[in-house]
């Protein structure tokens, strides 16, 4: 096994290692996590999957996580395997075969509105358009140690709510309100924005995502301030690389440790991916 570096801001090509088998090998998921420690993102290429050899892998780092829910309602898209998300622009009949659609994806981390979000995800791209779709990931380690001096202050044993009514396409989830008037009101968790990495103890900014988003004990111009300053920080070309798929990509991201987000595709491409999250072993925490 050989771990490449993007040569940019994160992210790793595995070569050398069969997937559909690796899961089932205890040295190949060491290394695997331990190149996703370093790397914060890795690309498997040219991987051919079924989905028990997906979960198999991804159950190999950890218990399985449920997938977020749709707007489209609470059904896992693939009954028989309920810990096996969709990502997809596909619609047969008005039913779309997968979350997201065909649009833009904002920066986000996944699933950061929960008290206990997901340690890592993967994405395994079964179908993918010719242009467009591309995945982009920010390094949360670097947008903390490059914080200016004023910022690093502002968010200095500070927490803030991650909302959970709306996906990352901004689209409103099956039984959420569309609106919150009052900041207290917005339903999700509440984490430190600064937070300890659990296996490598480097803190990382933690900022989930933007929409709702609510800085705790402040109101909301200063919040919204502030908010859009760290956004706009830790978002910054440098400090991001970016995923061009091709089919049989397979990608996990630390999700401690990155933000990530989609470009729009043309409908008339289609796009299936199949997806998996891994439940972290430890709890949040806020960085001393
Ligand atoms: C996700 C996600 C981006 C993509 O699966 O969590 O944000 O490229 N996907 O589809
Ligand atoms: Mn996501």
């Amino acid at each position: 096994m050989k771990v490449v570096p993007s040569g940019g801001a994160l992210g790793a090509d595995i070569e050398g290692v069969d997937l559909a088998r690796a899961g089932r090998d205890p040295a190949a998921v060491g290394a695997v996590r331990q190149a996703l420690l370093d790397h914060l993102v890795i690309r498997v290429r040219d991987q051919d999957l079924t989905d028990p050899d997906l979960l198999a892998f991804a159950a190999g780092f950890g218990e399985l996580d449920r997938a977020p829910i749709s707007p489209y309602g609470n059904k896992p898209y693939l009954p028989d395997f309920p810990y096996l998300g969709v990502i997809s622009n596909i619609v047969i009949d008005g039913v779309p075969q997968g979350s997201l659609g065909s649009g833009e994806s904002q920066w986000h981390g996944d699933m950061t509105y929960k008290d206990d979000p997901p340690m890592a995800c993967v994405l395994y791209a079964l179908q993918v358009p010719e242009a467009g779709g591309d995945t982009g990931f920010a390094n949360m380690y670097r947008a903390f140690d490059a914080l200016p001096a004023d910022l690093r202050a502002a968010v200095r044993g500070r927490s803030a709510k991650h909302d959970s009514s709306t996906n990352s396409a901004g689209q409103t989830r099956h039984g959420f309100k569309d609106a919150y008037d009052d900041p207290d009101d917005i339903p999700g968790a509440v984490h430190p924005l600064v937070r300890e990495h659990p296996e490598t103890g480097k803190a990382a900014l933690f900022l989930g995502r933007r929409l709702n988003a609510h800085i705790i004990g402040m109101d909301k111009p200063d919040s919204d301030d502030l908010l859009d300053r760290l956004w706009a920080h830790a978002t910054q070309p440098h400090l991001t690389w970016t995923q061009r798929w091709r089919a049989g990509d397979f990608l996990m991201w630390d999700n401690r440790a990155v933000l990530h987000r989609r470009d729009a595709i043309d409908p008339a491409q289609p796009r299936m991916m199949h997806r998996a999250q891994i439940r972290d072993a430890w709890p949040v925490k806020a960085a001393g």
